[in-house]
């Protein structure tokens, strides 16, 4: 994975069609998605359960651009190198999964894949400030992490303290959450570059009408600008 700071969409597949995840992934790469947003949750960090290294492992060969998975999971430790071997790209972590952050970063860039941290909207920036050069990307939750389709909660403050604490890192903010054509702009102008969409993608297309996925896409593009 080569880093640069441009406008990348990931959908989130927890707004696809659950008995269809393959043929899902491969239509919404098709239809212009740069990385694959892959939400684990085990019902107990979050109040939603959905699915687990089989699952991730099953869906690598469908994804051609880059595996994104977002563990909303405690512990996160035991379970590293089951998405490493699953073949993820990016593995992030919750900042509130656990009391060892730096250590569990230092697992996952272990197994070589990218690390992520994920800060829920009532954590605030200074959390992560000593893991800085430990993570390629900070995840920015602009809802209560468990499920799609939640109203956007404005974290711009955040962003922008965040880019600023980073620097000229090659760290990406990634925002995860109510992300749509009103609030990419809000967050790609306080400095986010990874814009995560599950419901403002997949509204309104499916597996065998693809189209809508693509101009969902490009509308958030463009709405970012
Ligand atoms: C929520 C997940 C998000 C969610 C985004 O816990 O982490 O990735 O699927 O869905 P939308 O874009 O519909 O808010
Ligand atoms: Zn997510």
């Amino acid at each position: 994975m080569s880093f640069d700071r441009s406008i990348k969409i990931a959908p989130s597949i927890l707004a696809a069609d659950f008995a269809n995840f393959g043929a899902e992934v491969q239509a919404v790469e098709a239809q212009g998605a740069d990385w694959i947003h892959i939400d684990v949750m085990d019902g107990h960090f979050v109040p939603n359960l959905t699915f687990g290294p089989p699952m991730v492992k099953a869906l690598r060969r469908h994804v051609s651009t880059v595996m994104d998975v977002h563990l909303m999971i405690a512990p996160v430790d035991p379970y590293i190198e089951a998405y490493a071997d699953a073949g993820a790209d990016v593995l992030t972590a919750h900042v509130e999964a656990g009391p060892h952050i730096h250590r569990t970063l230092q697992a996952i860039r272990g197994t070589g894949m990218k690390a992520g941290v994920a800060l829920n909207p009532g954590t605030p920036a200074s959390a992560i400030a000593h893991v800085l050069d430990l993570c390629d990307l900070i995840c920015v939750m602009t809802v209560n992490p468990g499920f799609g389709g939640q109203s956007f909660i404005d974290m711009s403050g955040k962003i922008a303290q965040l880019r600023a604490m980073i620097g000229d890192r090659e760290v990406h903010i990634e925002i995860d959450g109510g992300v749509d054509v009103n609030t990419a702009p809000i967050v790609a102008g306080a400095g986010a570059d990874v814009l995560v969409a599950g419901s403002a993608v997949f509204r309104g297309g499916s597996v065998e009408t693809p189209g809508p996925y693509g101009e969902n896409i490009r509308a958030i593009r463009a709405a970012a600008g």
